[in-house]
């Protein structure tokens, strides 16, 4: 029997942040570990297009799959299509209540409940500031469920120089999430002492 890529879903929509959703499924594209199935939601097509003047077939171009959002019968539907989990990314607020609430409402969202009751990895990059009690209270739904709700926020300690190192910091923590090696994208945190010889000998 042939072996086959391993696959992973990755969703877009409508909150800030495309770029992050974008540069994952690009770091993915490199790395070449992974067959990608992306859906898009309406409005993550939107934001993507505010954001960073993207259009679909741009983004489309970076995956190997593209499902459209209101297509209920793709193969990421069904649980009998094997994958290795789902990442959200950017995760919206109204992505985020459907998912805690079983909602599956359309392709985004039922891949999203299927990587739920398959017990499979789901990482919600989850967008908002600040929160109301609502999309906190989802949040907790959502890790009750056993996904990771993971918030892109900027680890200062990187020393980030532009917005795409903040980006790839958030995109390296997610594919650590998977087990997806990435020595590449970003720089890893060795402890504060190597941190303070490095800087040390970097000015000198
Ligand atoms: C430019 C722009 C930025 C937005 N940013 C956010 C955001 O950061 N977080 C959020 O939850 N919604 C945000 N929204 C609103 C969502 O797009 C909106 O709630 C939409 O219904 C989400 O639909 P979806 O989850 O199906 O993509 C933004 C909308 C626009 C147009």
């Amino acid at each position: 029997m042939t072996e086959r890529k391993k696959r992973i879903v990755v969703g877009i929509s409508g909150a800030s942040g495309a770029v992050i959703g974008v540069r994952l499924l690009a770091a993915l594209r490199r790395l070449g570990t992974h067959e990608t199935h992306l859906v898009v939601s309406a409005s993550g097509a939107v934001t993507a297009a505010q954001e960073l003047g993207l259009a679909r077939g741009d983004i489309d171009a970076l995956a190997d799959v593209v499902h459209n959002v209101r297509d209920i019968g793709a193969a990421v539907a069904s649980g009998s299509f094997l994958t290795e989990g789902m990442v959200i990314a950017p995760c919206s607020m109204k992505t985020l209540a459907s998912v805690a609430n079983g909602f599956a409402d359309n392709l985004l969202t039922r891949a999203a409940d299927v990587m739920l009751k398959e017990r499979r990895r789901l990482v919600l990059v989850a967008r908002e500031t600040p929160l109301n009690l609502a999309h906190l209270r989802n949040m907790t739904l959502a890790t009750e469920m056993g996904a990771i709700v993971m918030p892109p926020v900027p680890a200062f300690y990187a020393h980030p120089q532009t917005i795409e190192d903040v980006v790839d910091h958030t995109v390296g923590r997610i594919l650590d999430l998977f087990g997806i090696d990435h020595e590449e994208i970003a720089r890893r945190w060795n402890g504060l002492a190597d941190e303070f010889g490095g800087r040390a000998a970097r000015e000198e």
